[in-house]
C-alpha cells in the first residue's frame, strides 16, 4: 500500500485538490494533505478552489485542513510538495534518519525546478487544476511502471 501524503502552505487549495484529483485517479492509494502552516487548520478548501474542482468533478467539501507534522514522515511513504519552499519547511521538521522522500509534485512531469504556483495569490484556479490533474497522471504513471 502506497501512502501518499500531499503538502501546500495552507492545506485549502493545492494540496487537498492534489489529493482529490489523485484519488479520482488512483482510488486504491492511501492519500491525506497538510500544510505547512497552521492559519486554515479545521476550514474547508477554499470556496474558489472548490468551485474550480467541482466544474471537473471533484467534491473537495469532505476536506479539512491540518498542519503538517514530524509524525508525518512515519506515517507516510512518500511527501508531494507544492513548491520548493513548502519542500524546505516539511525538511526542516524532518527526525533524524528518517528515510522518507520529499519531493515536489512536479518533478513527476519532468519539470525539476518547477512548482505548482499558489492560486490564493494568482487566483488561476483552472490553471492551478491543469496543472494537478497532469501531475497526478504523471504520479500514478510513475507508480504503476
Ligand atoms: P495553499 O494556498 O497553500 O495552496 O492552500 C494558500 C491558502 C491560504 C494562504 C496561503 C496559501 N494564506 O496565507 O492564508
Amino acid at each position: 500500500m502506497q501512502r501518499i501524503l500531499f503538502v501546500c502552505l495552507g492545506n485549502i487549495c493545492r494540496s487537498p485538490t492534489a489529493e482529490a484529483v489523485t484519488r479520482a485517479k488512483a482510488p486504491h492509494l492511501q492519500l491525506d494533505s497538510a500544510g505547512t502552516a497552521g492559519y486554515h487548520v479545521g476550514d474547508p478548501p477554499y470556496g474558489p478552489m472548490q468551485q474550480a474542482a467541482r466544474g471537473r468533478g471533484y467534491d473537495l467539501s469532505p476536506l479539512r485542513a491540518r498542519q503538517f507534522t514530524a509524525d508525518d514522515f512515519d506515517n507516510f511513504d512518500v511527501i508531494i510538495a507544492m513548491d520548493a519552499e513548502n519542500a524546505d519547511d516539511i525538511e526542516a521538521l524532518r527526525p533524524t534518519h528518517s528515510p522518507t522522500p520529499v519531493v515536489l509534485f512536479t518533478d513527476h512531469i519532468g519539470q525539476d525546478g518547477t512548482a505548482v504556483p499558489d492560486p490564493y495569490y494568482t487566483r488561476d484556479f483552472n490553471g492551478c487544476l491543469d496543472l494537478i490533474e497532469a501531475c497526478a497522471d504523471g504520479l500514478i504513471a510513475g507508480l504503476t511502471r
